[in-house]
């Protein structure tokens, strides 16, 4: 079967992208569709790679059974927009970059994630780097909403597209 491919993008690839691609992992593997999935994170920027998670991200997973200890900074490749069937943006700069980098084919596939979460007032999933541990508390809670809506979102797109 074809893997759907799904990257989740914010700046750094140590705070939001990890918690989002590590809370999607969860609700795919909680859904029984692992094998149906291929899932990664970058950034937009080069500045952390081949660095863990910063510290907090990976704390503040643990305290909701995500473990992130295996993932490492990237930057976003020019590849991503071919290999990628969902490419996700974590707030309004990352999506502004992406569709900048991007080559017109494939601007459709980028996505902000709170798209997916239309519950929420928030619209984008905010920096938690030079803030407190209540800001990385809030973005758990925003890609918990969201990963749950973008998985039911794909399944229905598959539904559809068969
Ligand atoms: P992220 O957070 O984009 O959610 O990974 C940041 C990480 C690092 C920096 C900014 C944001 N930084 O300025 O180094």
């Amino acid at each position: 079967m074809l893997k759907t491919k799904v990257l989740f993008v914010c700046l750094g690839n140590i705070c939001r992208s990890p918690m989002a691609e590590g809370t999607f992992r969860n609700a795919v593997e909680k859904a029984g569709l692992s094998d149906q999935f291929e899932i990664d994170s970058a950034g937009t920027s080069g500045w952390h790679i081949g660095e863990p998670p910063d510290g907090r991200t990976t704390q503040t997973a643990i305290t909701r059974g995500i473990d992130l200890s295996a993932q490492r900074s990237r930057k976003v490749r020019q590849s991503d927009f071919e290999d990628y069937d969902y490419i996700i943006a974590m707030d309004r700069d990352n999506f502004g970059s992406l569709m900048g980098t991007s080559s017109k084919g494939s601007q459709d596939r980028i996505r902000m994630f709170l798209e997916f979460a239309p519950k929420l007032s928030e619209t984008e999933v905010p920096d938690p780097y030079f803030g407190g541990q209540h800001g990385f508390d809030h973005v758990l809670d925003l890609v918990e909403e969201a990963s749950d809506g973008l998985l039911a979102h794909i399944m229905q797109d598959r539904n559809k597209h068969g």
